[in-house]
């Protein structure tokens, strides 16, 4: 395996509400690395933090104290746009409510290619098309699916919708958060 840390994560805190009566320390403390090529499990209870720190590393929520090393660079330095998109495009993230996770108003080609429009990733109608219904292929859903909405699809068929738009973009990481979670047993598999 290759000797990269991809993500280096040191003295990690998150406290929501710090100095009020409802303080919350999410996360207290943590450290660890995760190397290029490795799958990398969080195991914890329920209300232990593991939600937060897939925020945290995917800087939809600040930390409080602590470093998060991504790729080398620390991610608080990333502040303006051009920073943020190029770090968005190598993490992306599987939320744990397939149906909450996708905009109800948007096909699922329109879900898929978001992220591949927003990064300039394909240059006409006819290359997202394509990108599209490779993704749907490789997540195991039909090309035919492209023009409908989710609310028209199970809880394990937006899963994988989800998941073909976090792999449109090849990122260095992929987040699952208890990302089969929602599903019947016989999905999860
Ligand atoms: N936005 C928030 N505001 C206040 N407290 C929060 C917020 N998000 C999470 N928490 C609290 O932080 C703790 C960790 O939650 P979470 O990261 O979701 O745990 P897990 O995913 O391991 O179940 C819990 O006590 C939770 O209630
Ligand atoms: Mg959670």
């Amino acid at each position: 395996m290759n000797k990269n840390p991809i993500i280096q994560i040191k003295g990690v805190k998150k406290v929501y509400n710090q100095g009020k009566a409802n303080e919350v320390r999410a996360v207290d403390d943590i450290t660890f690395d995760i190397y290029e090529g490795e799958t990398f499990g969080l195991v914890g209870e329920s209300g232990s933090g593991k939600s937060t720190t897939g925020k945290l590393l995917m800087k939809l929520e600040e930390i409080t104290d602590g470093q998060i090393i991504f790729l080398g660079d620390n991610i608080q330095n990333k502040k303006n746009r051009k920073d943020l998109l190029a770090f968005r495009k190598n993490i992306q993230m599987i939320f744990q409510d397939p149906y909450a996770s996708l905009n109800p108003r948007l096909t699922v080609k329109e879900i898929i290619s978001g992220p591949l429009e927003v990064h300039q990733l394909v240059k006409n109608k006819k290359e997202r098309d394509d990108r599209v219904y490779e993704l749907l292929d490789l997540v195991g859903l039909n090309r035919s699916f492209a023009n409908r909405y989710p609310r028209e699809f199970s809880g394990g068929q937006c899963q994988r919708i989800g998941i073909a738009r976090a792999i449109a973009l090849e990122p260095k990481c992929i987040i699952a958060d208890e990302a089969i979670s929602a599903l019947d047993v016989s999905i999860q598999a």
